[in-house]
């Protein structure tokens, strides 16, 4: 075989391999993506991360869980360098719950435990999401996204409890929390 016939013979060689590659990476993206629920981006919402705090639905006591007039379950937090607002969530098995969070100073993110609740927190952007948590149990929701020096210790916690207990605590109509006081 001639010098070019070889050179031809390798390089056909390798654009199948690499199509391959392509084609097996392909195929993972789309089969973790089905497999795990990947929730598509949210619709695209915004708000003044300079003054959320002050009024609205980001200030202070509007924070945490509460179960809305529809009863609908809803989760409204913010993350800041270096910590979540509230601290720990509370929120029922085998309901829908809608997240809302929103950063007010650089990006964050989170997820909670190994579910499908993960999200991009943007200043600037509400993020919201629904989920359902099958079963009751404690995670762990760290940030996901590299945010500064204090990165790795910037997490909350989720309580998930049973729906009863949840809509007997919830009816007193405060927030329900377990953030320790
Ligand atoms: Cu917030 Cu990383």
């Amino acid at each position: 075989m001639s010098a070019v016939n070889v050179a031809a013979a390798a390089e056909k060689r390798w654009a199948w391999i690499v199509g391959a590659i392509i084609a097996a990476i392909i195929a993972m993206m789309v089969f973790t993506g089905i497999h795990w629920s990947s929730m598509p981006p949210s619709r695209v919402e915004t708000i003044d991360p300079r003054t959320l705090h002050l009024s609205g639905e980001f200030a202070e006591g509007n924070l945490g869980t509460a179960v809305g007039a529809d009863g609908k379950v809803m989760v409204r937090l913010i993350a800041q360098q270096y910590s979540f607002e509230p601290q720990c969530v509370v929120v029922p098995a085998g309901m829908p719950v809608t997240f809302r969070g929103t950063a007010t100073d650089v990006i964050h993110g989170f997820v909670v435990g190994r579910t499908n609740a993960n999200v991009m927190l943007i200043p600037g952007y509400v993020a919201t999401f629904t989920t359902t948590f099958r079963r009751a149990g404690e995670h762990l929701m760290p940030c996901h996204e590299y945010c500064g020096t204090g990165h790795e210790a910037m997490w909350a916690r989720v309580q998930v409890i049973p729906p009863a207990d949840f809509l007997a605590r919830a009816r007193s109509g405060e927030r329900v929390s377990c953030v320790p006081r």
